[in-house]
């Protein structure tokens, strides 16, 4: 059901975007980052052309998209097409590297934006993708055989595309992004990117959902991940919505990492974790952790790892 909720939200998501974005590109507001680094971070080899989203299962494999190419935004490699990449970040000096992709599936227009990776009950383990092959909007099943992935089929769901068919359970969110759920189940957190913060949402049982509250960061927050061991929310954020849609490779777009602690307390505690203005690290998106490790991905640039 969670799964469902997701793809009605996404459904929503996309056909607004392109309204939504005129939104976006009036509401910057870019301020000077000053850098903070955790004591021991590196950049990924391999991974430079964007990791715009991962999802690393319990077991510390992490699946990361990589090339995105989408309208008005910077591609580093606009002639590759994107791939999605594995980590085992249980090792000490983890490699990532490109998994082929089986049976017939057209790599050559594979453009990977948000993945979910999930375990069903014999362990199986499926990768969902939402993919914008030609510009359109689908989602990609896989199936994850250890070194490869085996595409089992496209979605091209009317969800995807037909706005009438989609149930709104949020509205006045600006540009709502990043969404994921608390380890209860009981809250959905949104990130609304172009209102700086982030909204808690109380999903009830008849599947509407009501905002508990709204905590404003002052950043252009993207995606949100839930540290499944302490509860701790991960947001990649935009310092500058401005240099991120108006690409210049000498004053680049800068990233930035915040974690939040006791989100639903009335006295959350946000932690600037990471912030780079561009000279290492730009245009994060989603930040994850596994183990006191820290993956930092981007839209079009390299993916950062860091000992927390
Ligand atoms: C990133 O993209 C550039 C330009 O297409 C390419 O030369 C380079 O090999 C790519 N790097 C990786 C690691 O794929
Ligand atoms: C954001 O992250 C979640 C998981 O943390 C993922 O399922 C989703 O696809 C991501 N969305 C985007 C737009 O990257
Ligand atoms: C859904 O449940 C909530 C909480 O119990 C209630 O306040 C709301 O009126 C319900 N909405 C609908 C449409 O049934
Ligand atoms: C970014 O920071 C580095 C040092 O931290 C500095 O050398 C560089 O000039 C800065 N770049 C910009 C565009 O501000």
């Amino acid at each position: 059901m969670a799964k469902l909720l997701a793809l009605m939200v996404l459904g929503l998501v996309l056909a607004f975007l392109g309204e939504r974005f005129v939104t976006f590109r009036q509401v910057y507001t870019p301020h000077q980052v000053h850098p903070v680094e955790p004591p021991s971070c590196h950049l990924i080899q391999g991974l430079e052309n964007g990791s715009e989203d991962i999802d690393i299962l319990p077991n510390g494999l992490a699946f990361i998209s990589t090339g995105l190419k989408y309208p008005g935004m910077h591609s580093s490699a606009p002639d590759k097409p994107g791939e999605i990449f594995l980590m085992d970040l249980n090792g000490d000096d983890p490699r990532a590297w490109a998994l082929p992709i089986r049976n017939g599936f057209d790599t050559q227009s594979f453009n990977p934006h948000g993945i979910n990776a999930f375990t069903d009950k014999d362990h199986v383990v499926y990768l969902y993708v939402v993919n914008h092959p030609q510009g359109k909007s689908t989602v990609e099943i896989f199936r994850f055989e250890g070194d490869s992935l085996f595409h089992l089929k496209t979605i091209t769901h009317e969800l995807l595309s037909s706005p009438g068919e989609v149930k709104e359970v949020a509205n006045g969110l600006s540009f709502a992004n990043g969404i994921t759920v608390s380890p209860d189940r009981k809250y959905i957190y949104v990130a609304a990117v172009t209102s700086h913060s982030i909204h808690v949402m109380k999903r009830h049982d008849n599947w509407t959902l009501t905002q508990e509250k709204v905590l404003n960061l002052g950043t252009l927050v993207d995606n949100l991940s839930v540290d499944p061991a302490t509860g701790d929310i991960w947001a990649g954020c935009h310092p500058s919505g401005k240099k991120l849609l108006m690409y210049d490779p000498a004053d680049p777009p800068g990233s930035e990492v915040l974690r939040i602690q006791r989100l639903l307390s009335p006295t959350p505690t946000v932690t600037r974790v990471y912030a780079n203005n561009g000279s290492v690290l730009q245009g994060s998106t989603v930040a994850v952790v596994y183990n006191k490790k820290l993956l930092v991905g981007t839209l079009f640039h390299k993916t950062l790892y860091c000992d927390l």
